[in-house]
């Protein structure tokens, strides 16, 4: 076997060792946590399960759930956790950032000179991931011989204005929103003359917002590569190589990127970040060109993820874990709500899973913390109801909702990986040489693998 058949078979055995795991505890993954009271999920567990996580300290919660710690002696877990704990480290992508050679050095670019005007209304956690992206961008440019780059997704153009003006890449954002292509305009028009303004420098290297939709459905290879052609004034004969490049493109937006990667000989590479996997379609919908399963190896074992499971994939792990460090306001939420639910359920029965609105723990009491999260609802839940014992005794057990909670996000990270190595295994078996890596901290960006393939 070459390397590359052995990743390939190595893939496979993960992705299916991996389903066959995931489908014997299909019970947990796939529940709602508003359903705890209204299905009793406790009762659910094994009962080795339950006796343990009865009187677990809710601090210990977080050792189930960091794939990488070690910590793995600070707590006696039933047998089969421990299995499953090691069937994730062996299984799992990891999630921990190692920092790259190559980020050490000094660099003087035009974004770090004037770093607070690109910074201008950019939040921290996307600082984080454009300066990640682009560095991560810069070395596979170089190696694929790039220097133009299209950002489908790409929002306010944040990540490109710092790659065309930073970095010196020749941009085009593809966005579907055009509210969002207008905005990304402004910004470029504001940094530009703030930069010439106060520091006299003239910027001429500006991306080009496109406001379109990309949809596999509506727009064949050759037309995207000529919208692109057009968009950098590029002939139809002239050579061409370009990169594809997308910070967070949600659910089925990155299986069409990838498609059109593979479907247009002048992308040279592609990259994405992924998320929002529980926006994917799936086999059982009508369009041909359903997100998951995507290889032709999980399309042949007919393999399923349903909403639920692909949804817990996007929780942010390791946010979670500093709220179980004392933030326990917050960890009452879920109990909360499904106390709510369990109230509509038996008054309301048509208004099953109908939506609360999302609402804080704070110190308010029980009764208006269901005013507020039923409100837009055209309901009112009497006194008689929400003060009662029974309902008393569900908000007392709120700790039971938080174990169960963290027992279901223990398998998040397996999910992803699940969806990303298929996704690997299908650049694989089209013949491109493929890596995911961890590019952003998981702290601050939980969706932090990055897909790369190059021809
Ligand atoms: C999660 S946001 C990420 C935005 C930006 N890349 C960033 O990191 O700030 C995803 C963006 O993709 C856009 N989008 C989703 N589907 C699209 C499609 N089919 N074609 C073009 N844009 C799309 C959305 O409008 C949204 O702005």
């Amino acid at each position: 076997m070459n390397c590359n058949e052995l990743l390939v078979a190595n893939l496979q055995d993960k992705i299916q060792q991996s389903f066959e795991l995931l489908s014997s505890y299909d019970w947990l993954i796939n529940s709602y946590v508003l359903d705890f009271y209204v299905d009793n999920h406790w009762e659910r567990l094994p009962p080795c399960w339950k006796s343990c996580f009865e009187r677990l300290e809710i601090g210990k919660l977080k050792d189930l759930l960091l794939v990488d710690s070690r910590t793995e002696n600070r707590n006696v877990w039933p047998l089969s956790i421990c299995a499953l704990r090691v069937f994730f480290r062996q299984f799992c992508l990891s999630r921990k950032l190692e920092l790259h050679p190559k980020d050490s050095g000094k660099r003087t670019r035009l974004h770090e000179h004037y770093q607070k005007l690109f910074h201008k209304s950019v939040k921290l956690k996307k600082r984080h991931e454009i300066e990640k992206f682009c560095d991560d961008c810069q070395r596979t440019g170089k190696e694929a011989e790039v220097e133009y780059l299209v950002d489908v997704g790409s929002g306010q153009g944040n990540l490109a204005r710092t790659l065309a003006y930073g970095y010196g890449f020749k941009v085009c954002c593809i966005e579907q929103d055009e509210q969002l292509t207008k905005a990304a305009k402004v910004k470029d028009e504001q940094l530009s003359s703030s930069l010439k303004k106060q520091f006299n420098v003239e910027l001429s290297n500006h991306p080009i917002h496109l406001s379109r939709k990309v949809d596999l459905e509506k727009i064949e290879p050759e037309q995207f590569l000529q919208m692109i052609r057009d968009s950098f004034n590029v002939e139809k004969e002239s050579p061409f190589r370009f990169g594809l490049i997308g910070l967070h493109p949600c659910g089925d937006l990155a299986v069409f990127l990838i498609k059109l990667f593979l479907s247009c000989p002048e992308a040279k590479f592609i990259k994405l970040v992924c998320c929002c996997y529980m926006k994917l379609s799936t086999q059982d919908q009508k369009s041909q060109n359903y997100g998951f399963p995507l290889s032709e190896f999980s399309k042949s074992r007919c393999l399923r993820l349903n909403y639920e499971a692909l949804e817990i994939a996007c929780h942010a792990i390791e946010q979670y874990c500093n709220k179980l460090d004392g933030h326990y306001d917050e960890l009452k939420v879920h109990a909360y709500r499904a106390a709510i639910e369990k109230i509509i359920v038996k008054l309301h029965p048509t208004l099953k899973h109908s939506g609360l609105k999302s609402t804080k723990v704070t110190d308010m009491s029980f009764q208006l913390y269901c005013d507020k999260a039923t409100s837009g609802l055209g309901i009112e839940l009497p006194q008689a109801e929400v003060g009662s014992k029974d309902v008393q005794s569900d908000l007392n057990h709120w700790e039971r909702v938080v174990k169960f909670y963290t027992l279901r996000l223990m398998f998040a990270p397996l999910i992803e990986s699940v969806v990303l190595y298929d996704r690997l295994l299908f650049m694989l078996e089209q013949g491109i040489s493929s890596k995911i890596e961890v590019i952003f901290d998981p702290i601050c960006s939980p969706r932090n693998h990055a897909l790369t393939g190059c021809k």
